[in-house]
């Protein structure tokens, strides 16, 4: 029996579940993902959790329309942007685009791009400043290797990824940004991390964010977990002091295993607060 948890009213951190769709669901497909998803979230739920979809580019627009029309209280997210608002950059998209659509979290720095499409530290960086120029809120993904972690390197690789990512912040952009701990060998093989791992790491990122940015930053910030999370892991993952959300990817797709998950983590915070 997972307790309720700790702390969660004296940190004042507000959970945030995300879904991250990556290269699923066309823009119909979205259309009714979304749609379900709205009809199962109560307002009740809403209330005590942050949720984000971040379906691909070419559906932001559709389900922009139907969040907006319909009232669903869920945020839109995108999966990644350019640092450029504009220019001869053929392929990608603007943070200002992202902004001019609504969008409130924008993901910066997934293994998927840093792996399969070069994305370096200093890309990573730019691209934070770049989304906190439009207002929006990086979800900055950081998470070691299998070789890493067997190699005893988790906390090396961690530091080493968010000290490159956060330089040039300052203490106030610091704290409302959200990180990802993304272990990479968890993402997407139904191997998540133990809650007790997932909380050293989550700790280990909050206090980098200390000694970077200080204190209030620390405490500010709101670190997810992801990788793997389904409607099992959830709520013993969010018990975790550090851990204040998760970034789920397959179990998002369905708008009824996203919302399991969803129930999981307000039932976390509400037996908290009772
Ligand atoms: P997963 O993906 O939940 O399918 O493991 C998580 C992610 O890549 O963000």
């Amino acid at each position: 029996m997972v307790s309720a948890k700790q702390g969660a009213s004296r940190t004042a951190r507000r959970p945030l579940v995300s879904g991250n769709w990556k290269m699923h669901h066309d823009h119909i497909e979205a259309l009714h993902a979304v749609r379900d998803l709205g009809l199962r979230l109560k307002r009740e739920e809403a209330a005590l959790v942050d949720v984000s979809v971040h379906p691909p580019f070419t559906d932001l627009r559709t389900v922009q329309v139907l969040l907006e029309g319909e009232g669903i209280p869920v945020m839109l997210g995108a999966q990644h942007c350019h640092t450029e608002d504009a220019g001869a950059f053929t392929g990608e998209v603007s943070p200002r685009m992202l902004a001019r659509l609504g969008v409130r979290f924008v993901i910066v720095g997934h293994s998927e791009r840093r792996r399969l499409f070069g994305m370096t530290d200093e890309v990573v960086a730019a691209t934070l400043v770049a989304v906190l120029r439009h207002q929006l809120t990086p979800i900055c993904c950081v998470g070691e290797s299998a070789e890493e972690r067997d190699a005893g390197r988790t906390e090396a690789r961690l530091e080493a990824q968010l000290r490159g990512a956060l330089a040039g912040l300052s203490p106030e952009q610091l704290g409302s940004l959200v990180l990802a701990y993304e272990p990479i060998w968890a993402i997407g093989t139904g191997r998540a991390a133990t809650p007790v791992d997932a909380q050293d790491a989550a700790g280990f990122l909050r206090g980098i964010v200390g000694e970077i940015g200080g204190a209030e930053a620390a405490r500010s910030v709101r670190i997810q977990y992801g990788g793997s999370v389904t409607a099992e892991n959830a709520a013993e993952l969010l018990a975790e002091p550090d851990i204040d959300g998760l970034l789920v990817g397959g179990a998002s797709l369905q708008a009824a295993s996203f919302h399991d998950i969803i129930r999981a983590v307000v039932a976390c915070y509400r037996s908290d607060a009772a």
